[in-house]
């Protein structure tokens, strides 16, 4: 099992270039199967999520070349099953855009449920709400979704809670239906947008991405493409924070400013300078950090993955904070770890209440998801002595080499690999993640 250790203290400073955005990459790559020649796609980032979708690529027969450079050739024309496999898929909460992909292409699909996770309930009842839609009939047996439709018509789907996922498996089964879909409630994070980018440059009939209703007009025939994957607004943020907690000054590079506002907006509450430029932005911390109220919310709000970071960041500054989670029941399970480096935060349901004492020990400490892990990390680089994570493996599906990057930037972290008595939690949440 590895670890991270970090020895905190140290100012974030130089440059970064972010990488491209998991939550699109992992649609994306599932959409290719809709297409009837090969696509290129750039810009990819080199994360274990991505991996995992590569995999099931491969194993389902799609001809997959890496051409160096985070650019992947796809011909998914040898795809010769619907079936994802079940060892594989499980290991991916993702792995449920195959369901759209497999039902949009040969009328039939079958995917392992996405189980639950560290966030609560993951319920898929919208999902099904659209395929049904669509004309799928589906059965849930054995832990398996399986879909199957004589043919696809376009229809009415109103959502009933904004749902990113739902949002793009929705699209994905609609864009060779026959006829016209109108998604209506739908969500507006950039990596809806980028995928209905990606299906257009297939010739896909998409308006509206972005907005709270998509049109779709069904096309009889997808021709391939050269497509790079937005930089990930996650990350960026991520990163954003973590100059904010050691007081550094960074240029963090290829980000499209406009899908960070909302955490631009509440760092510069914090007392965070934010200097904008076309695809990169400036960062840095000359003064105090002030308490601040957060709400996560669909975007345009605060995203709910950039929950934990910013309650970091937060513990650092002086007096009472309050974080409102409206996304998921169950996303402040960092806060035990962030408690055991002398954090003092008090949940009440979807509350927390942060006493901000301006300072963190370093501590040992366990990742229990991807922006919990995140979260930790950042913690470690502000806090003083030395602070070890275990389970970094849930870092790692969804950040590209992240080490790398901070200790470019001046942070004192490294990998450690620990003897492989694997920890229970890592099998129990290499099975499944969020
Ligand atoms: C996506 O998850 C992201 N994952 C999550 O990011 C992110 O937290 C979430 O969107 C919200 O932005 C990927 O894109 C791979 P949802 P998803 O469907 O699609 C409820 C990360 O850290 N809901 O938008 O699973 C659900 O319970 C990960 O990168 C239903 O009720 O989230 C939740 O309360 C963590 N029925 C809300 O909607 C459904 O059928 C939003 O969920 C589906 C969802």
């Amino acid at each position: 099992m590895d670890k991270f250790i970090i020895k905190g203290g140290r100012r974030l400073t130089g440059e970064v270039t972010i990488s491209g955005a998991k939550n699109a990459a992992v649609a994306i790559l599932p959409a290719v199967i809709l297409s009837d020649e090969p696509c290129i796609i750039e810009n990819v980032p080199s994360i274990s999520d991505v991996n995992i979708s590569i995999r099931i690529l491969k194993e389902m027969g799609a001809d997959v070349e890496f051409m160096g450079n985070n650019t992947y050739r796809i011909d998914p024309s040898s795809i010769d099953r619907y079936c994802v496999p079940y060892e594989t898929a499980r290991k991916m909460r993702a792995s449920y855009y195959f369901l759209g992909a497999l039902l949009g292409k040969f009328n039939k699909a079958r995917v392992s449920m996405p189980g639950g996770c560290p966030l609560g309930d993951r319920p898929i009842d919208q999902h099904l709400k659209a395929f049904t839609a669509l004309g799928a009939d589906y059965n849930l047996s054995q832990g398996m979704i399986d879909l199957k439709a004589d043919s696809l018509k376009g229809n009415q789907i109103f959502f009933d809670v904004v749902t990113v996922g739902a949002t793009m498996n929705a699209m994905l089964a609609a864009v060779k239906a026959e006829g016209l879909t109108i998604i209506e409630n739908a969500a507006k994070e950039p990596h809806i947008v980028d995928l209905a980018n990606f299906l257009s440059a297939m010739g896909a009939n998409i308006i509206g991405a972005g907005t709270d209703v998509i049109k779709i007009k069904g096309v009889k025939y997808l021709h391939g493409t050269t497509y790079s994957v937005i930089p990930d607004q996650i990350e960026a943020g991520t990163f954003m924070v973590a100059v904010a907690a050691t007081k550094g000054d960074v240029l963090i590079k290829n980000v499209i400013p406009k899908h960070l506002e909302s955490i631009t907006k509440k760092l510069e509450k914090i007392g965070v300078n934010i200097q904008q430029f076309d695809d990169s932005i400036r960062v840095w911390v000359d003064g105090p950090l002030v308490k601040t109220n957060v709400k996560t919310a669909p975007h345009p709000g605060f995203p709910t993955d950039m929950q934990s970071q910013i309650a970091t960041l937060l513990t650092l500054a002086e007096g009472t904070s309050i974080i409102t989670e409206n996304i998921w029941e169950q996303r402040f399970r960092y806060v035990d770890e962030l408690r055991r480096m002398g954090a003092d935060i008090t949940v009440n349901g979807k509350v927390a209440l942060i006493e901000g004492k301006g300072k963190l020990m370093g501590a040992p400490v366990k990742a229990c998801d991807l922006r919990a892990g995140a979260a930790l990390i950042i913690a470690g680089l502000a806090a003083s002595g030395v602070t070890e994570i275990e389970d970094i493996f849930h870092i790692e599906r969804g950040y590209d080499c992240m080490e790398g990057k901070l200790r470019a930037l001046g942070a004192d972290i490294e990998k450690i690999s620990v003897p492989e008595t694997q920890s229970k939690s890592e099998k129990e949440s290499s099975k499944e993640a969020v």
